[in-house]
């Protein structure tokens, strides 16, 4: 949970400092007051690019004279931990430097030991009816939770497989490629088999989903992940390393790598209804996402002992009633941290005196209940 939160030149904030006891947070106020900017804040302490997968240089406060930072007091399995992230600019450009307990760390993906976070938010209305990327780097944040070395090997796979662009682009060395492609290969199978092995286990709590919430079926579709299906994985890291080569002109031409875990997808279908998700409507793809979510928060819970802090940007407003009180009581029985953000402070009205209400205006925080 986060206990303490300061906030540094990021976005609207010039300077914030938020002192939290670990009940769930309802931020309320009005459009563009910086409730999303605070959940952003926070999805800075997990690895990635944050929940609106900005550039690094566009979070920090516009006419800021100094570089952005978030840090914050966490207490979870390890205990207390200081973690910080910001904004540096090196010889290689602008990168997010990670700080833990006053020490800098390698990168972001340590982060990933301290913090396990998952996030919903009204962008994500669209993942079933949009392109295959975000519904990958979604499976690959739930797989993050229980597997904190993905991050590190998603990374690891597109660095070699973003070198290996370069060397095709160039001409390079047969044996440059061939490093580049044994690592692509290595990387490729454990990636691959940690996202089937996590659409397993995902699959499994979902089942476990009662109340008013869908029944969701997933599955992930791509090369590399069907192959696992029915091959050892030495035979399929040997398999994708001779496809990287024999691909090596087709690859050159088209710019990139056209085969491999970069493109694999997720696919959710609505279980009662047997229907693909982006066939269903606004209000069933949500429910969809929130099922997940939480069947990805116990999973967590069970594994870590502690269940992920949970962003829900919006996610109050699109649910009835109903759904909206089943929401709230599974999230204090899954007891983790909830971020919870709207417009209207009477949505949440079951949550007084049970969570820590804030009134956010124009870049500044005040703790208490928002009368509008
Ligand atoms: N880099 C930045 N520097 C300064 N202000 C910024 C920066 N990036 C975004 N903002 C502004 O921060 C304000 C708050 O944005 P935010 O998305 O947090 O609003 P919100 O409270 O979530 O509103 P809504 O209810 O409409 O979702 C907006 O006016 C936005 O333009
Ligand atoms: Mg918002």
């Amino acid at each position: 949970m986060v206990r303490r939160l300061d906030l540094t030149e990021f976005r609207n904030y010039a300077a914030l400092r938020l002192e939290l006891d670990g009940r769930p947070v309802v931020l309320t106020g009005p459009n563009g007051a910086g409730k999303t900017n605070m959940l952003e804040a926070v999805s800075f302490l997990a690895p990635g690019r944050g929940l609106r997968r900005a550039r690094l240089g566009e979070a920090g406060r516009q006419g800021a004279t100094r570089r952005w930072a978030v840090a914050a007091r966490i207490t979870g399995p390890t205990g207390p931990v200081d973690i910080g992230t910001g904004l540096a600019e090196g010889e290689e450009g602008e990168r997010r430097v990670v700080h833990v307990d006053g020490q800098p760390a390698s990168g972001p993906a340590a982060l990933g030991q301290h913090m396990s976070l998952a996030w919903l938010t009204p962008q994500m209305d669209r993942l079933f009816v949009e392109g295959a990327s975000a519904r990958r780097r979604f499976l690959d944040r739930l797989v993050y939770g229980f597997d904190p070395d993905h991050a590190r090997r998603v990374s690891a796979f597109e660095r070699a497989m973003r070198d290996r662009n370069r060397l095709l682009a160039l001409g390079g060395e047969q044996r440059w490629l061939a490093a580049q492609e044994e690592t692509m290969a290595g990387q490729a199978v454990a990636v691959a088999a940690a996202r089937r092995d996590g659409a397993q286990r995902l699959q499994a709590a979902l089942r476990q989903n009662a109340g008013p919430l869908p029944q969701a079926d997933i599955a992930v579709l791509g090369l590399v992940e069907n192959w696992l299906e029915d091959q050892p994985a030495v035979a399929v890291e040997d398999r994708y390393r001779a496809l990287l080569a024999s691909q090596r002109p087709v690859d050159a031409a088209a710019g990139m790598a056209l085969e491999g875990p970069h493109r694999a997808d997720l696919i959710v279908r609505h279980t009662e209804k047997n229907q693909a998700a982006g066939l269903c409507s606004t209000g069933e793809q949500k429910a969809l996402l929130i099922a997940i979510v939480l069947a990805n928060a116990r999973l967590t819970a069970l594994r870590r002992g502690s269940a992920p802090i949970l962003l829900l940007d919006e996610v109050a407003a699109h649910l009835d009633r109903t759904r909206r009180d089943a929401l709230f009581e599974e999230l204090f029985a899954l007891g983790g941290q909830v971020w919870f953000t709207g417009t209207d402070s009477d949505l949440f009205r079951p949550l007084e005196g049970r969570a820590e209400f804030f009134a956010v205006r124009d870049g500044t925080v005040v703790a208490g209940i928002d009368r509008g």
